[in-house]
């Protein structure tokens, strides 16, 4: 993995300035690259941002798609990566995906309540998924479309899941019983779920953009976060904390979207092959996302910067019991439906 600490966009980008001048005029968007039929000279023009380094799972594979695009539709689609928050922050990008200044976007599912209504918060319910597979059974089926279907109306088409893995938890001081968290700063993504699961334990919940945290660790503006290894390898946050506890409490992934109306006017032969290509892409994302994780969590280890604690049996069944009011809580904006698939795949709350 790289060890050099990521760059990430601080300064507006003439691309940000555009797009702020556009929201704040709230013009159309019709005529943003990309659009348009393929011409030999002309190539269709798609815009992937995302905000980890291209040496992450999801890196990776938006990398992969690209390969894959732009073979099999012979050079009439270029695709732009553009990774580490070099474009967009969190919330910005999902702004630029609707507007069309970007056309595909791989958000964490914590980040798309405000496309989707409250239910992609679902999968940041702390303990749900006893493992990978029960992620996987969660969004291959009914639930899964479901949920891509609710982005439509936002003009936003989801495509495919990908996978990160289990978060940890890391602070300037030890995590193991719920005491620990007491008055602790943490950063959190933007979704009630985790702002809930934070005021839960007793800590602050602080929603920031990944592409702060490193900072505002650095500084003692934050006093912990929670991601997982791979993020924290990549971002450098182990640099930045002084503990780590192995809680493996909450899943992270994400799912590829696209801006509906750019996707709906590519000729057909194209957005077929960019299906395949998508396909085989998220194939190897999801391969790969495991071992990543595990590596990166080595990696941490051995870089002996911090200390790391697996949390006992005993320390996560402090944690589930202390962590049940989330589940009622998020009764306020989950819907029902959606909660009973959840339960139904997964066994009741812990
Ligand atoms: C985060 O904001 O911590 C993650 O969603 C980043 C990512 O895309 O993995």
């Amino acid at each position: 993995m790289n060890h050099t600490r990521p760059l990430t966009a601080t300064q507006p980008t003439a691309a940000r300035r555009t797009l702020t001048r556009w929201i704040a005029g709230g013009l159309a968007v019709a005529a943003l690259a990309g659009y348009g039929p393929a011409s030999a000279q002309t190539p269709i023009v798609l815009q992937f941002s995302h905000v980890v380094t291209p040496d992450t799972a999801k890196g990776k594979a938006a990398l992969r798609f690209k390969e894959l695009a732009e073979s099999r539709t012979g050079g009439k689609v270029r695709v732009e990566i553009y990774p580490n928050s070099q474009l967009y922050k969190d919330r910005e990008e999902l702004d630029a995906l609707r507007l069309g200044a970007v056309q595909m976007i791989a958000p964490s599912l914590s980040k798309l309540a405000s496309l989707g209504g409250g239910d992609f918060e679902v999968f940041d319910l702390p303990f749900l998924f006893k493992d990978r597979a029960a992620f996987r059974a969660a969004v291959n089926g009914p639930v899964g479309a479901s949920l891509l279907g609710k982005l439509e109306p936002h003009g936003v088409k989801g495509l495919a899941f990908w996978d990160n893995g289990f978060k940890v938890f890391s602070a300037n001081r030890p995590l193991q019983s719920v005491d620990d968290f007491k008055a602790l700063k943490v950063r959190v993504q933007a979704s009630r779920v985790l702002v809930s699961q934070m005021k839960t334990l007793g800590a602050q919940a602080s929603v920031s953009p990944l592409a702060n945290v490193y900072e505002a660790l650095r500084s003692g503006q934050l006093d912990g976060q929670e991601n997982t290894p791979t993020n924290i390898e990549t971002q450098r946050l182990h640099d930045v904390q002084r503990h780590l506890t192995v809680s493996n409490h909450g899943y992270l992934a994400y799912a590829v979207i696209v801006n509906k109306p750019f996707w709906d006017k590519l000729p057909a032969d194209i957005r077929i092959a960019l299906e395949g290509a998508l396909h085989d892409a998220s194939v190897f994302e999801n391969s790969i996302a495991g071992a990543e994780n595990t590596k990166a969590l080595e990696h941490i280890k051995a870089s002996g910067k911090l200390t790391v604690h697996t949390a006992t049996p005993q320390e996560l069944n402090q944690w589930r019991t202390a962590l049940l009011p989330v589940y009622k809580e998020a009764q306020g904006w989950i819907s029902v439906e959606t909660l009973r698939a959840l339960d139904a795949l997964n066994g009741p709350p812990p």
